[in-house]
């Protein structure tokens, strides 16, 4: 068998197995502080099986960043992907609505938190304060919760290259709020609940 293929038949075993562990540790408790810090730690583990993830097998972004599918569940499920930023790509604090974990692979981006201060009753507005920050590289993860708040920055000269886990598929993801502290300004992207 050709290497190529035999390391992309293990890296489908590989997410397939990680999915059934994400599974088996939320079917209990739900989404918690506790579950969502032990996917994370289950997530730095597969992206350590650097050997399973290849850059030849994944197409570069040709600007910006690019998340090739690993693993996509079907229905309400979750989405596995691995992630390339480009160096310097940046973006705003942004809400997913839903969420995430992420492990590095390769490279290192810079992830700051943030927390929303106003009541929300002003359309249009909002006030966000930096609550912390974490520079996620090889051995490294982050986690959020469905509504925390996170701006990031590849930092370095190299991609940033990494396992990004979902609670919802990029393809059905919930309506993502983009900050812009600068102006106290906010605005939503449309909702993908019903795309797809
Ligand atoms: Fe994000």
């Amino acid at each position: 068998m050709p290497i190529q293929v035999d390391v992309a038949a293990r890296r489908a075993r590989a997410c397939k197995a990680f999915m059934a562990q994400v599974h088996s540790t939320t079917a209990k408790e739900g989404i918690t502080p506790s579950t969502l810090h032990a996917l994370k730690l289950k997530l730095v583990a597969l992206a350590k099986r650097s050997d399973l993830f290849p850059l030849a097998d994944f197409a570069m972004p040709q600007a910006h960043g690019r998340s090739h599918p690993l693993l996509v569940e079907e229905d309400d499920g979750h989405g596995l992907y691995l992630s390339i930023s480009l160096p310097g790509k940046e973006a705003a604090p942004h809400d997913h609505g839903i969420w995430c974990a992420n492990a590095a692979i390769s490279g290192r981006e810079r992830h700051v938190f943030y927390r929303r201060t106003d009541d929300g009753k002003k359309v249009g507005s909002a006030e966000i304060v930096k609550v912390g920050e974490v520079v996620i590289e090889p051995g490294t993860g982050m986690v959020m919760a469905d509504h925390d708040i996170h701006s990031t920055v590849v930092i370095g000269d190299r991609p940033a290259v990494g396992l990004a886990l979902y609670g919802y598929a990029l393809a059905r993801f919930p309506s993502v709020t983009w900050f812009h502290p600068e102006f106290t300004s906010v605005r939503a992207t449309p909702s993908r609940r019903h795309a797809a």
